[in-house]
C-alpha cells in the first residue's frame, strides 16, 4: 500500500460514431419537427453507431486518448471501470472488452450501472482507492451505445438520445487539487419512470410499450423533468455546503447533458446565469454517462477551464439515481 493522496484528473479524451442524425432526419422517421425538438430540448444532432458496430469500440478509441493525454501506458493502470447503461454484453463486461483491446494487462475491470449518474457513482470509487493509496491509476470510461436500445418509433424517446464515450484517467496529484468531495444518492422507488428491461420484462412493461414485448427504452418525461431540475440544486447544493464553499467560488458547472430546459431550470433555481452551466447538448444528444466526462473533455479542450478553478459535477437519470462532486482543476 502506497501512502495516502488526493485523487484527480490527469488524462481525458472522446469519441463517437461518424455518423450524425439531424433532427430533419427524424422529421423522415417520425411524426416530429426540427423546430419542437430545438425549442423543447435543446438538441440539433446526434451520433450513431452502425447496427453492426458493438458501442465498446468507441469506449477504446476514448480511453486510449485518455492515457496518450496522461503520458500513461496502458500495463501502468490499476483499475478500469466502465459506467454504462447499454452494455454490449451482460459478460463479458464492456471494461473486460476494453481492457483487453487496449492492453491493460494488470487492471481489475468492472462494469458500473447507475444510468445516467454513472461518472459521479465511479468517480466516488476512484476517489477511495486512490486517496486509500491502494491504486495509483484508475480509469473511467463513460460509454454508452444508446442508439442500440432506442424505439425508434417512439418519437418521446428518440429524438433525445445518442452514443458515445468519453474517458478520464484519475491518479494521484498534488495536495489542494482533486476530487474535493463526491455526493450519490438514489430513490428505488421512482425507477419506473425509465426502464430498458434486460431479462425480464413484466406486464406493466409490455404496456408502457404498447402491448409489445419489445426491450427499450421508455421513460415518462415530464416526472423525470421535474425531478432532474430539483436534484440538480439539490445535489449542487449539498457539494457546496460539504466542501464549505459557495457558488462564487464555481467556475463551471459541468452537469449531465439531458435537456437543455432543464440545464436553465437548474441554474434558474441555483440563481446562477445559464452561460456557467456548460451544454454542448446541442451537438450530442442525451448520451448518459459519457455525459459528463465528454462535457469535461470539451470544455478542457475549449481551454474554458485552467488549472486551480473549481469545478461541480452533476448527474441524474435513470434508477432514480444523482450524483455531485466538486473537484479542483489540476491540469
Ligand atoms: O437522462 C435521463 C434523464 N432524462 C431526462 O432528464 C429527460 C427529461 N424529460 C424531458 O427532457 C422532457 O420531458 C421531454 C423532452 C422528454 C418532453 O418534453 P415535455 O415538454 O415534457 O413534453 P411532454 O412530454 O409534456 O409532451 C408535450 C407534447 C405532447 O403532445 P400533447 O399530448 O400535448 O398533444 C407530446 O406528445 O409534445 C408531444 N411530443 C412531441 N411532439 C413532437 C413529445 N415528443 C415529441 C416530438 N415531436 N419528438
Amino acid at each position: 500500500m502506497n501512502k495516502t493522496c488526493n485523487c484527480g484528473i490527469l488524462g481525458l479524451g472522446s469519441c463517437f460514431p461518424k455518423k450524425v442524425l439531424t433532427n430533419h432526419d427524424l422529421e423522415k422517421m417520425v411524426d416530429t419537427s426540427n423546430e419542437w425538438i430545438t425549442k423543447r430540448t435543446g438538441i440539433s444532432e446526434r451520433r450513431i453507431l452502425d447496427e453492426d458496430v458493438p458501442a465498446h469500440k468507441l469506449g477504446v478509441e476514448a480511453a486510449k486518448k485518455a492515457l496518450a493525454d496522461a503520458k500513461v501506458e496502458p500495463e501502468e493502470v490499476d483499475l478500469i471501470i466502465v459506467t454504462t447503461e447499454t452494455p454490449d454484453y451482460l459478460t463479458p463486461s464492456m471494461s473486460c472488452l476494453i481492457q483487453s483491446e487496449i492492453g491493460a494487462t494488470k487492471a481489475a475491470a468492472f462494469d458500473l450501472n447507475a444510468a445516467c449518474s454513472g461518472f459521479i457513482y465511479g468517480m466516488s470509487v476512484a476517489n477511495q482507492f486512490i486517496r486509500s493509496g491502494f491504486y495509483k491509476y484508475v480509469l473511467i470510461v463513460g460509454c454508452e451505445g444508446l442508439s442500440k436500445v432506442v424505439d425508434w418509433k417512439d418519437r418521446n424517446t428518440c429524438v433525445l438520445f445518442g452514443d458515445g464515450a468519453g474517458a478520464v484517467l484519475f491518479g494521484p496529484v498534488e495536495e489542494g487539487c482533486g476530487i474535493i468531495t463526491t455526493y450519490t444518492g438514489a430513490a428505488g422507488e421512482l425507477g419506473k419512470n425509465i426502464t430498458i428491461p434486460c431479462c425480464y420484462i413484466s406486464p406493466e412493461d409490455i404496456e408502457a410499450r404498447g402491448g409489445e414485448n419489445k426491450r427499450t427504452l421508455w421513460m415518462d418525461g415530464s416526472e423525470v423533468f421535474k425531478f432532474a431540475v430539483k436534484i440538480m440544486e439539490h445535489a449542487s447544493t449539498k457539494v457546496l455546503d460539504d466542501a464549505g464553499l459557495t457558488m462564487d467560488d464555481i467556475k463551471l458547472i459541468v452537469p449531465h447533458q439531458a435537456n437543455i430546459r432543464i440545464l436553465e431550470g437548474a441554474a434558474k433555481r441555483l440563481n446562477i446565469p445559464n452561460d456557467k452551466v456548460f451544454s454542448n447538448l446541442h451537438r450530442y444528444g442525451n448520451i448518459s454517462s459519457a455525459s459528463i466526462p465528454v462535457g469535461l473533455t470539451d470544455a478542457y479542450s475549449q481551454k474554458i477551464i485552467s488549472k486551480g478553478d473549481n469545478l461541480i459535477l452533476v448527474g441524474f437519470g435513470g434508477g432514480l439515481t444523482w450524483g455531485a462532486a466538486i473537484i479542483r482543476w489540476n491540469k
